[in-house]
This record gives C-alpha cells, structure tokens and sequence, in this order.
C-alpha cells in the first residue's frame, strides 16, 4: 500500500527522460534502447570506456545529433521534434553545457563570458552583468581581464557560472574535470554536484573518472549500447 505523504513544493516531471534510444552510426548499433530519468535536484553520473558514445549521448540531449528512434524531453519537451530556431531557443532557455576544456573565448574577460550567453538569451545588459557577476563570486573567480589569465579550475569555474546564467532546469557536462590536476578535479567536482542541491537543476556528468562520478546520486555504465546500474563499490569520491 501507498501512504499519502504531503508533498511541500509543486511536483514537476522530471528535467530529462530518454526513452528507448537506439542510434547506429556507420553500422555500429551505438545505442541499443537506451533509458535515462534525472529530476529536478538530482545527479547522475554516466561512465563507460572510450567509444562507447558517452558524448554523443549529450549530443542527442542537446538535439545535436539525431537518433534512429526513442524519445528526448528536456523540461517536457521533445527535442527531437522541435524545428531549429525553436531547439536552439529551448537549449538556451533549459539547459547549461560544460566542456572539458571549458571552451570559453580567450580574449574575453570571465564576465564577457558569462554574460554574453545571458545576453545571447535576450537578457537585458544590466541583469546579464549583475547576474554574471554574482556567479562569478559565489565560484571564487577571479576579475581578471581575459580567461587566459585563470588557472584551470578557474576557467572551469567560469564555464560552470555560463552554464549556469541563465538558470537551467538541466545541467550537462562531458568530462568536466578531465583536463584538471586531482586537487583541482575534487574542488571543482565538489561544486558541480553541490549545485542540483542548491539551484534544483538535474545534473548529468559523462566521465571515465570514478572519483567524480562517485558522487553522484546514481552511476550508470554505458556498455554495448545500454545504460545499467554500475558497481563502483569501494571509490571513493566524496
Ligand atoms: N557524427 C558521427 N559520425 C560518425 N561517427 C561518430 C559520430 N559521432 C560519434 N561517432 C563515433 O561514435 C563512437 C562514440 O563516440 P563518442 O560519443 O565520442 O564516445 P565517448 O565520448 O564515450 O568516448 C565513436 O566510435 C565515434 O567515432
Ligand atoms: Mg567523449
């Protein structure tokens, strides 16, 4: 039986459900019914070896790549089916991206940065500033004139304050810690999977490092084409 519970907050559907994904690329069947539900507040970990399509996979979140069948709702939304302006307008709107190398334009300052993709997302100039600004603080970055300037971590950093700009209800991230010494890897690993907590976005991180994946709320291993509870007993991450 199932006791009635009071519920405080609004229950919303999750922030990304992937149904039944199948994907054959230059007749490699990389995904063989792939399926995945993160909701809000939640993170999840994807890890698997080299190849196996761990990129590709946020390539089918963001509507980049097009699979064979299956379904992909962010925030209820079928990415899928949505026509270009309109994908590249739900992408901005619902979900922050993190790369490996942060990909952050050089010859800006972090602030032109981080407020460009606010500004790119039609927000006014005043709130992209003052926005960009406080993400920036909250992440320990420093003001310096041009990215080129920061550490590593901190050029993580800033690239998680743009993902973050224009308060996505999904987080992504491909390897985001992977070009990172091990101290820098756990600080910015630490705030990475603080921030479904705190700002009630889903987070999924693809990785081959099962320190960072550790902390996650669920791990999953994609292998042969599916996704399965992986065993990573006895890492320790947190
Ligand atoms: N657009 C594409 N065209 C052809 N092959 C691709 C394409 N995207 C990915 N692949 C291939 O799919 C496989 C999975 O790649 P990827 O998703 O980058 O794996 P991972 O991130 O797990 O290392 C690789 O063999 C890669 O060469
Ligand atoms: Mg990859």
């Amino acid at each position: 039986m199932v006791e009635s519970v009071d519920i405080p907050t609004v229950m919303s559907g999750p922030v990304l459900e992937i149904v039944d994904l199948e994907y054959v690329i230059k007749d490699r069947r990389l995904f063989d019914g792939l399926n995945m539900t993160i909701g809000a507040g939640e993170s999840v970990a994807v890890i698997g070896p080299s190849g196996s399509g761990k990129s590709t996979l946020l390539s089918c979140v963001l509507g980049l790549a097009k699979p064979d069948t299956g379904t992909v709702l962010v925030d209820g939304a079928d990415v899928m089916s949505l026509r270009r302006q309109a994908l590249a307008r739900h992408r901005s709107r619902s979900i922050g991206m993190i790369f490996q190398f942060g990909e952050l334009l050089p010859e800006l300052s972090p602030i032109d940065n981080v407020a460009l993709a606010a500004l790119l997302s039609r927000a006014d100039r005043a709130t992209a500033y003052s926005r960009a600004a406080t993400l920036l603080d909250d992440l320990g970055v420093p003001r310096v004139e041009t990215t080129d300037r920061l550490s590593g971590g901190e050029r993580q950093r800033t690239a998680v304050a743009r993902a973050l700009i224009n308060s996505p209800s999904l987080l992504l991230a491909d390897e985001p810690t992977g070009a990172l010494d091990s101290k820098t890897r756990d600080q910015v690993a630490e705030q990475l999977f603080a921030l479904p907590g705190t700002r009630r976005c889903g987070l999924l991180v693809v990785t081959h490092d099962l320190t960072v994946a550790a902390r996650a709320d669920r791990v999953l291993e994609l292998r042969d084409g599916v996704l399965k509870q992986a065993d990573i007993a006895g890492v320790g991450g947190r």
